[in-house]
Protein backbone atom coordinates (compact mmCIF):
# COMPACT_ATOMS: atom_id res chain seq x y z
CA UNK A 1 0.00 0.00 0.00
CA UNK A 2 2.85 2.39 0.91
CA UNK A 3 4.60 1.79 -2.18
CA UNK A 4 1.42 1.93 -4.30
CA UNK A 5 1.08 5.73 -2.70
CA UNK A 6 4.89 6.29 -3.15
CA UNK A 7 4.22 5.53 -7.05
CA UNK A 8 1.32 7.39 -7.13
CA UNK A 9 2.94 11.01 -5.93
CA UNK A 10 6.12 9.94 -8.32
CA UNK A 11 3.48 10.04 -11.16
CA UNK A 12 1.55 13.08 -9.88
CA UNK A 13 4.79 14.88 -9.23
CA UNK A 14 6.63 14.10 -12.55
CA UNK A 15 3.20 15.62 -14.74
CA UNK A 16 3.14 18.74 -12.39
CA UNK A 17 6.59 19.22 -13.07
CA UNK A 18 6.26 18.67 -17.08
CA UNK A 19 3.12 20.89 -16.76
CA UNK A 20 4.05 24.30 -14.91
CA UNK A 21 8.26 23.31 -14.52
CA UNK A 22 8.81 22.37 -18.30
CA UNK A 23 6.49 25.04 -19.64
CA UNK A 24 8.11 27.75 -17.30
CA UNK A 25 11.19 26.59 -18.58
CA UNK A 26 10.26 26.93 -22.50
CA UNK A 27 8.57 30.61 -21.98
CA UNK A 28 10.03 32.68 -24.50
CA UNK A 29 9.95 36.67 -24.53
CA UNK A 30 9.67 38.68 -27.57
CA UNK A 31 11.80 40.82 -28.70
CA UNK A 32 10.75 42.05 -32.22
CA UNK A 33 12.66 44.27 -34.02
CA UNK A 34 15.40 43.47 -31.59
CA UNK A 35 18.30 40.99 -32.28
CA UNK A 36 19.06 38.33 -29.95
CA UNK A 37 22.57 37.67 -29.72
CA UNK A 38 24.03 34.47 -27.78
CA UNK A 39 26.47 35.88 -24.87
CA UNK A 40 29.38 33.38 -24.98
CA UNK A 41 26.74 31.07 -26.65
CA UNK A 42 23.62 30.10 -24.77
CA UNK A 43 26.14 30.14 -22.01
CA UNK A 44 23.21 29.49 -19.21
CA UNK A 45 22.66 25.94 -20.72
CA UNK A 46 26.30 24.92 -21.44
CA UNK A 47 30.01 25.67 -21.31
CA UNK A 48 30.62 29.27 -22.18
CA UNK A 49 32.65 29.62 -25.48
CA UNK A 50 31.73 25.78 -26.63
CA UNK A 51 30.54 24.26 -29.35
CA UNK A 52 27.88 22.91 -27.64
CA UNK A 53 26.70 26.36 -26.30
CA UNK A 54 26.93 28.15 -29.50
CA UNK A 55 24.72 24.93 -30.45
CA UNK A 56 22.30 25.19 -27.88
CA UNK A 57 21.61 28.97 -29.22
CA UNK A 58 21.30 28.07 -32.58
CA UNK A 59 18.42 25.60 -31.49
CA UNK A 60 17.22 28.34 -29.03
CA UNK A 61 17.14 30.87 -32.66
CA UNK A 62 19.53 33.19 -31.34
CA UNK A 63 20.39 35.80 -34.20
CA UNK A 64 24.02 35.86 -33.25
CA UNK A 65 26.87 33.85 -31.19
CA UNK A 66 29.06 36.15 -29.21
CA UNK A 67 32.69 34.38 -28.61
CA UNK A 68 35.86 36.17 -27.09
CA UNK A 69 38.78 35.73 -29.50
CA UNK A 70 42.97 35.31 -27.88
CA UNK A 71 45.94 34.09 -29.44
CA UNK A 72 47.58 30.83 -28.01
CA UNK A 73 51.62 31.07 -27.66
CA UNK A 74 51.69 29.57 -31.80
CA UNK A 75 49.44 32.38 -33.26
CA UNK A 76 46.05 30.58 -33.19
CA UNK A 77 42.86 32.40 -32.87
CA UNK A 78 41.42 30.20 -30.05
CA UNK A 79 37.76 30.99 -28.43
CA UNK A 80 37.75 31.87 -24.45
CA UNK A 81 36.75 34.53 -22.60
CA UNK A 82 39.44 34.79 -19.61
CA UNK A 83 43.23 35.40 -20.95
CA UNK A 84 43.60 32.43 -17.99
CA UNK A 85 42.46 29.12 -18.98
CA UNK A 86 41.57 28.28 -14.60
CA UNK A 87 38.37 29.17 -14.61
CA UNK A 88 36.47 27.56 -17.56
CA UNK A 89 39.08 24.42 -17.84
CA UNK A 90 41.09 21.84 -16.04
CA UNK A 91 44.15 23.71 -16.68
CA UNK A 92 46.19 26.56 -15.42
CA UNK A 93 47.98 30.21 -16.52
CA UNK A 94 47.57 32.25 -19.65
CA UNK A 95 46.32 31.12 -23.17
CA UNK A 96 49.16 33.33 -24.26
CA UNK A 97 51.84 30.62 -22.70
CA UNK A 98 50.16 27.42 -24.59
CA UNK A 99 49.70 25.95 -28.08
CA UNK A 100 47.17 25.04 -30.20
CA UNK A 101 47.81 21.51 -29.48
CA UNK A 102 48.00 22.02 -25.59
CA UNK A 103 44.77 24.08 -25.74
CA UNK A 104 43.13 21.75 -27.39
CA UNK A 105 43.76 19.01 -25.31
CA UNK A 106 42.30 20.71 -22.13
CA UNK A 107 38.79 20.26 -21.07
CA UNK A 108 36.46 22.98 -21.56
CA UNK A 109 33.57 21.36 -20.27
CA UNK A 110 33.93 19.61 -17.14
CA UNK A 111 33.36 22.55 -15.34
CA UNK A 112 30.19 23.04 -15.96
CA UNK A 113 29.09 20.01 -16.15
CA UNK A 114 29.55 16.19 -16.08
CA UNK A 115 27.78 15.76 -19.65
CA UNK A 116 30.08 18.35 -21.09
CA UNK A 117 33.04 16.31 -19.44
CA UNK A 118 36.06 16.05 -22.60
CA UNK A 119 34.44 19.30 -24.66
CA UNK A 120 37.50 21.06 -26.11
CA UNK A 121 37.72 24.63 -26.75
CA UNK A 122 37.26 26.00 -30.30
CA UNK A 123 39.45 27.73 -32.53
CA UNK A 124 37.84 30.75 -33.98
CA UNK A 125 38.46 29.24 -37.85
CA UNK A 126 36.33 26.41 -36.57
CA UNK A 127 33.38 28.66 -35.27
CA UNK A 128 33.08 30.00 -39.08
CA UNK A 129 33.33 26.49 -40.91
CA UNK A 130 30.91 25.37 -38.90
CA UNK A 131 28.65 28.56 -37.82
CA UNK A 132 28.93 30.91 -40.58
CA UNK A 133 25.87 29.74 -42.68
CA UNK A 134 23.97 29.21 -39.95
CA UNK A 135 23.71 32.27 -37.67
CA UNK A 136 25.50 35.83 -37.31
CA UNK A 137 29.15 36.00 -35.44
CA UNK A 138 29.80 39.09 -32.61
CA UNK A 139 33.33 38.51 -32.20
CA UNK A 140 34.92 39.87 -29.92
CA UNK A 141 38.35 40.87 -29.63
CA UNK A 142 39.74 40.46 -26.00
CA UNK A 143 42.50 42.56 -24.74
CA UNK A 144 44.21 42.79 -28.39
CA UNK A 145 46.99 45.23 -27.35
CA UNK A 146 47.98 41.80 -25.17
CA UNK A 147 48.57 40.27 -28.92
CA UNK A 148 50.09 42.14 -31.59
CA UNK A 149 49.13 41.15 -35.55
CA UNK A 150 45.87 39.46 -33.51
CA UNK A 151 43.79 42.07 -36.23
CA UNK A 152 45.57 41.38 -39.47
CA UNK A 153 44.54 37.44 -38.37
CA UNK A 154 41.47 37.96 -38.01
CA UNK A 155 40.87 39.57 -41.06
CA UNK A 156 43.19 37.41 -43.20
CA UNK A 157 40.77 34.85 -42.01
CA UNK A 158 37.33 36.40 -42.83
CA UNK A 159 38.92 37.71 -46.39
CA UNK A 160 38.29 33.86 -46.60
CA UNK A 161 34.33 34.64 -46.67
CA UNK A 162 32.78 36.42 -49.23
CA UNK A 163 29.61 37.54 -47.64
CA UNK A 164 30.30 39.39 -44.19
CA UNK A 165 27.65 40.88 -43.68
CA UNK A 166 26.63 38.41 -40.38
CA UNK A 167 29.43 38.85 -38.86
CA UNK A 168 30.22 41.94 -36.49
CA UNK A 169 33.59 42.12 -34.78
CA UNK A 170 34.07 44.26 -31.69
CA UNK A 171 36.01 45.30 -28.50
CA UNK A 172 36.36 47.55 -25.77
CA UNK A 173 40.20 48.94 -27.58
CA UNK A 174 39.14 51.68 -29.88
CA UNK A 175 42.31 51.45 -31.54
CA UNK A 176 42.11 47.56 -32.06
CA UNK A 177 38.25 48.41 -34.01
CA UNK A 178 39.72 51.62 -35.85
CA UNK A 179 42.49 48.83 -37.39
CA UNK A 180 40.24 46.45 -38.16
CA UNK A 181 37.97 48.93 -39.83
CA UNK A 182 41.22 50.31 -41.78
CA UNK A 183 42.00 46.65 -42.82
CA UNK A 184 38.57 45.79 -44.13
CA UNK A 185 36.09 48.12 -44.52
CA UNK A 186 33.55 46.22 -45.47
CA UNK A 187 32.92 44.38 -41.99
CA UNK A 188 30.56 45.95 -39.61
CA UNK A 189 32.58 46.85 -36.29
CA UNK A 190 30.97 47.37 -32.65
CA UNK A 191 32.76 49.36 -29.49
CA UNK A 192 32.45 48.27 -26.40
CA UNK A 193 31.72 50.76 -23.92
CA UNK A 194 33.48 50.40 -20.34
CA UNK A 195 31.22 51.01 -17.45
CA UNK A 196 33.33 53.41 -15.99
CA UNK A 197 32.99 55.68 -19.40
CA UNK A 198 29.58 55.41 -20.22
CA UNK A 199 28.87 58.73 -20.24
CA UNK A 200 29.89 59.72 -24.36
CA UNK A 201 30.58 63.43 -24.87
CA UNK A 202 29.10 64.59 -28.83
CA UNK A 203 32.53 64.81 -29.87
CA UNK A 204 33.70 61.22 -28.84
CA UNK A 205 30.27 59.76 -30.06
CA UNK A 206 31.10 61.57 -33.34
CA UNK A 207 34.34 59.76 -33.43
CA UNK A 208 33.16 56.45 -32.39
CA UNK A 209 30.03 56.36 -34.97
CA UNK A 210 32.43 58.00 -37.96
CA UNK A 211 33.63 54.13 -38.23
CA UNK A 212 31.17 52.20 -35.63
CA UNK A 213 28.19 50.48 -36.87
CA UNK A 214 27.25 49.47 -33.25
CA UNK A 215 28.40 51.35 -29.78
CA UNK A 216 27.55 48.45 -27.07
CA UNK A 217 26.90 49.38 -23.61
CA UNK A 218 26.21 47.50 -20.24
CA UNK A 219 22.72 48.27 -19.89
CA UNK A 220 23.19 49.66 -16.42
CA UNK A 221 25.34 52.57 -17.51
CA UNK A 222 22.73 53.30 -20.66
CA UNK A 223 19.83 56.11 -21.22
CA UNK A 224 17.57 56.35 -23.49
CA UNK A 225 18.87 59.77 -25.01
CA UNK A 226 22.34 58.18 -25.10
CA UNK A 227 20.84 55.27 -27.59
CA UNK A 228 18.90 58.49 -29.67
CA UNK A 229 22.34 59.72 -30.16
CA UNK A 230 23.98 57.06 -31.28
CA UNK A 231 20.50 56.48 -33.55
CA UNK A 232 20.83 60.12 -35.05
CA UNK A 233 24.48 59.13 -35.80
CA UNK A 234 22.97 56.29 -37.92
CA UNK A 235 24.67 53.61 -35.59
CA UNK A 236 23.23 51.21 -33.88
CA UNK A 237 23.41 49.73 -30.08
CA UNK A 238 23.56 46.25 -28.43
CA UNK A 239 23.14 45.66 -24.95
CA UNK A 240 24.20 43.57 -22.42
CA UNK A 241 23.88 42.30 -18.35
CA UNK A 242 25.22 39.68 -16.74
CA UNK A 243 22.82 40.68 -13.47
CA UNK A 244 20.02 43.14 -14.64
CA UNK A 245 16.94 41.13 -14.82
CA UNK A 246 15.19 43.97 -15.95
CA UNK A 247 17.82 43.47 -19.22
CA UNK A 248 14.95 43.24 -21.40
CA UNK A 249 12.25 45.67 -19.64
CA UNK A 250 15.19 48.34 -20.31
CA UNK A 251 16.27 47.12 -23.76
CA UNK A 252 12.90 47.92 -25.01
CA UNK A 253 12.13 51.18 -23.09
CA UNK A 254 15.65 52.64 -24.35
CA UNK A 255 14.98 51.00 -27.80
CA UNK A 256 17.98 49.58 -28.36
CA UNK A 257 18.78 47.28 -31.49
CA UNK A 258 19.59 44.17 -29.45
CA UNK A 259 20.39 42.21 -26.29
CA UNK A 260 23.30 40.37 -25.57
CA UNK A 261 22.29 37.63 -22.81
CA UNK A 262 23.86 34.20 -21.77
CA UNK A 263 19.67 33.27 -22.22
CA UNK A 264 19.24 33.42 -18.49
CA UNK A 265 16.64 32.40 -16.59
CA UNK A 266 16.58 34.96 -14.59
CA UNK A 267 15.87 34.77 -10.91
CA UNK A 268 12.30 35.89 -10.89
CA UNK A 269 8.77 34.28 -11.06
CA UNK A 270 9.29 34.78 -14.76
CA UNK A 271 11.90 32.86 -16.50
CA UNK A 272 13.00 34.23 -19.46
CA UNK A 273 14.68 33.21 -22.77
CA UNK A 274 15.60 35.69 -25.01
CA UNK A 275 14.55 34.52 -28.04
CA UNK A 276 12.88 36.32 -31.17
CA UNK A 277 10.08 34.91 -32.40
O1 LIG B 1 29.28 41.41 -25.68
C1 LIG B 1 29.35 42.07 -24.49
C2 LIG B 1 30.13 41.35 -23.46
O2 LIG B 1 30.62 40.16 -23.99
C3 LIG B 1 31.24 42.12 -22.87
O3 LIG B 1 31.61 41.58 -21.67
O4 LIG B 1 33.19 40.37 -20.24
O5 LIG B 1 31.29 39.16 -21.22
O6 LIG B 1 33.16 39.83 -22.66
P1 LIG B 1 32.34 40.17 -21.46
CA1 LIG C 1 32.47 39.04 -24.74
Amino acid sequence: MRRHNLFCMAIVGACLFLLFGFNDQTKRVHTPNMLSVAHRGASSFAPENTRSAFHKAVELRADYLECDVHLSKDGELVIMHDDKIDRTTNGNGYIKDYTLAELKALDAGGRFGDEFRGEPIMTLNELLEEFYDQVGLLIELKNPQSYPGIEEKVVSLLMDYDDMSSIIIQSFDVNSMRKINSLLPEIEVAILIHPSESILTAKKLDELTSFASYINFNVSFLSKRMVDNIHERGSKVLVWSKKDKRLVAKAQKFGVDGIISDFSIWPTDEPIYLVQE
